[in-house]
């Protein structure tokens, strides 16, 4: 028979990788609680349609789709946005704003297989749904810091990039662009810092040729690097639309430096996000090498609610992923190492003497104890070998000459520091090893 192998892109996670998962998930959890964002859940398989009512995304060509038995067509979730503000906008009504969610889930794309991108991965999502203002943005980026600098990663280590497509498409307009053309220079744009040129490929085949002096002013326009930058880029339109929108990049900077943030964050117009709902701020988190891709993205998509058929209902977020994340932590040495010791390893004499031994390793194990014990009856030497290789503090040993007095022993498995105590005082003398001094 043949032996089977995991799908390409898909991972099995063996203890060691649940760990390292557990890690991640656990510092994302603990970052999203401390900043109020309440946790929920979606399915895993959604109407295909949720997914191709925005036209035009990279993602509906990496859908895993199919038929049920039902004849209806549906598709693995290839992320979260779409699902969560179907959620949010049935319950819109009820629920108290502004609306902070996050989740830690599964998603699946049909891409090519690449360090750092896979078919199954994880993502963390959190979103702010019913406020417009800044503050919203400012909230989440701050969050999205603290869920890398929540495993020790510094500013020297990642970047978040911020841009903004209102801006990009006011200044394509002013360029002479209809929407659709607009959205398809978004796109070369997004594609340009892998391609280089080709990029544009796409636009023409479908809009034609780019005059060189627009395509020079856009090539321009992607090389703003700070807010001083886009000011001048942008002072000859005068309009009062803009003014606001600026004043809406310094609220979102200013906020950032008075958390102590600025460091972490950079203005940068060559982020335009490959996906089409976002209408406003959009952000990207990258290592500061640069070895790997995207670390997490995000942005503001004030229609998508009600293109889904909610309210009208502004919201931004951004998801994380745990594959770079990963890489990032191994490649700076902060990755915990797999810890799977338990607490007590339980040496027992003998058959007569298991019986009262089991009796302390469950209430121990009941009292949230990690305990350990040999399976099948052996000699003490190859019971103390096992206790030392389990890695525990701690071996109770229940041998018949203690028990016949109704006692056991307590070895410290660090120091072999050993004593004898009465049987009824196990619970209590453990916990307190365990505390320590
Ligand atoms: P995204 O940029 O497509 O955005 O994905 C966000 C992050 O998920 C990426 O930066 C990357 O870390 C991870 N990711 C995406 N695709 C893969 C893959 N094939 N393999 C491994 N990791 C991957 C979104 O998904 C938006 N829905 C984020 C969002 C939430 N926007 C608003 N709210």
């Amino acid at each position: 028979m043949a032996s089977f192998q995991s799908l390409p892109g898909f991972r099995d996670f063996y203890p060691e990788d649940f760990f390292r998962r557990q890690h991640i998930f656990r510092v994302w959890r603990q970052s999203a609680t401390a900043f109020g964002f309440q946790e929920y859940d979606a399915p895993v398989l959604e109407p295909l349609e949720l997914y191709t009512t925005k036209s035009g995304d990279e993602i509906e060509g990496q859908l895993f789709s199919f038929k049920d038995k039902g004849d209806r067509e549906v598709s693995l979730r290839p992320e979260m946005t779409p699902t969560v503000c179907r959620m949010v906008g049935s319950r819109a009504g009820a629920l108290k704003r502004p609306i902070k969610w996050f989740s830690i889930a599964e998603f699946y794309r049909y891409e090519r297989a690449q360090k750092g991108r896979l078919r199954a991965f994880n993502q963390f999502n959190a979103d702010i749904f019913g406020e417009a203002g800044p503050e919203a943005e400012i909230e989440l980026i701050a969050l999205l810091i603290q869920c890398l600098s929540g495993f020790g990663l510094a500013k020297d280590d990642f970047l978040i990039r911020l841009s903004d497509r209102d801006l990009w498409f006011f200044y394509l307009e002013a360029l002479g662009f209809n929407d659709s053309q607009a959205r398809g220079v978004l796109g070369a744009i997004d594609r340009y810092e892998k391609m280089g040129d080709g990029a544009f490929k796409a636009y023409t085949d479908v809009h034609g040729p780019l005059e060189d002096s627009r395509k020079q002013k856009i090539l321009g326009f992607l090389q703003i690097k700070g807010l001083a930058d886009l000011e001048a880029a942008l002072a000859p339109f005068g309009s009062e639309k803009l003014a606001a929108r600026l004043a809406d990049w310094r609220r979102v900077l200013e906020g950032l430096a008075a958390m102590g943030l600025a460091e972490f964050v950079s203005v940068d117009l060559a982020v335009v996000r490959g996906l089409a709902y976002y209408t406003g701020f959009v952000f990207e988190a990258f290592d500061r090498k640069g070895d790997l891709r995207a670390l997490a993205g995000g942005g503001r998509y004030n229609d998508l609610v009600k293109k889904l058929g909610g309210p009208d209902l502004p919201a931004v977020g951004f998801a994380i992923g745990d594959v770079t994340t990963g890489l990032l932590l191994e490649q700076r040495g902060l990755m915990p190492a797999f810890a799977a010791a338990p607490d007590v390893y339980v040496v027992i004499g003998g058959p007569a003497e298991r019986r009262a031994a089991l009796a302390d390793i469950q209430a121990l194990r009941a009292a949230g104890v990690r305990v350990e014990y040999p399976f099948k009856d052996s000699a003490f030497g190859k019971q103390f070998k096992a206790a030392a290789e389990s890695g525990a503090r701690l071996a109770l040993i229940y041998g018949g000459d203690e028990l016949a007095r109704g006692a056991v022993k307590l070895r410290n498995l660090a120091d072999r520091s050993e004593r004898e105590l009465p049987i009824a005082e196990v619970r209590a003398a453990v916990r307190a090893s365990l505390v320590g001094p």
